[in-house]
């Protein structure tokens, strides 16, 4: 598709006629470099724009916050998620956001004091750790991801569990501080799945292998995976949005 300028009878008018879902209309000077939605997705939740935000397609975010975090495909995000927000650095003067960057909230201009800005030694939230989630990772209610947590394909999160530990694939985690309760599938499955990371594909074309018994499915799914095409959605970007807004 081709989106060369606001005005282009081809740039599409609405997100979800792309497919993509999104809460509110972000603002466009406010946008991160590298932020990308892959179609069909949708995002129900927070996503601080401003930050690195990657979503992969069929993946759905219904409620809580994101940030700086790379998220694969066939996610499933329940409400109350908190993924990779900011560490505030405890070993200044202040713990407080304006500590590092008067320019917060515009409280520098309100008590009139902007010329100071050069003063501080504005520190931001510069080098952050991106939080990277694979693909098929279920996160029940009300999860809490440490920034810079990696998390494995296949893993599910128990409601209100607190991970601060990476996770591997196919683990269920569960607790504050989140632990390994087993694996989703026995080892030899869970590396037949990882070898032929079906994610690659769209759901549509996996129809008719039987999702419910895993040996069986795989068995189809390994002899359909050569003859199919990888799938490629189209990634609303950061581009593709001030276009529209
Ligand atoms: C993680 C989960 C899927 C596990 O389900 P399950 O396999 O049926 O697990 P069980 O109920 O058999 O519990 C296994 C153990 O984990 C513990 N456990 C389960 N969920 C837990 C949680 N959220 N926090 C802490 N411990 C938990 C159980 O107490 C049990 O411990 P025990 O072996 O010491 O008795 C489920 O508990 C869960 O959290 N689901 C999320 C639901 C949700 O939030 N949905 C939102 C809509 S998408």
């Amino acid at each position: 598709m081709s989106t060369d300028s606001p005005d282009s009878p081809e740039t599409p008018t609405r997100l979800e006629d792309l497919g993509v879902q999104l809460p509110a209309r972000p603002d466009p000077s406010g946008l991160a470099a590298s932020l990308s939605f892959e179609s069909p997705c949708f995002v129900q939740g927070d996503v601080d724009w401003a930050t690195e935000v990657r979503l992969g397609a069929f993946s759905v975010f219904y409620g809580g916050r994101i940030a700086q975090a790379s998220i694969g495909r066939y996610c499933s995000i329940a409400p109350g998620a908190v993924l990779g927000s900011a560490e505030h650095p405890m070993d200044r003067l202040t713990t407080s956001i304006v500590g590092f960057d008067p320019r917060y909230h515009n409280w520098h201009d309100v008590l009139n004091r902007a010329d100071d800005v050069e003063l501080w030694n504005v520190a931001g939230f510069a080098g952050r750790p991106v939080t990277t989630i694979g693909n098929d990772v279920w996160f029940g209610a009300d999860v809490f991801v440490k920034a810079g947590i990696t998390i494995g394909d296949g893993a599910v999160i128990a409601a209100r569990s607190v991970v601060t530990k990476d996770v591997p694939p196919y683990a269920v985690m569960a607790g504050m501080p989140a632990r390994t309760l087993r694996l989703r599938f026995n080892e030899a499955t869970v590396d037949r799945l990882l070898r032929l990371c079906w994610w690659r594909f769209s759901i549509f074309d996996l129809a008719g292998a039987p999702f419910d018994r895993i040996e069986e499915c795989l068995d189809i799914l390994e002899e359909r995976a050569p003859g199919l095409s990888h799938y490629e959605g189209l990634r609303v970007d950061r581009e593709l949005l001030r276009k529209m807004y």
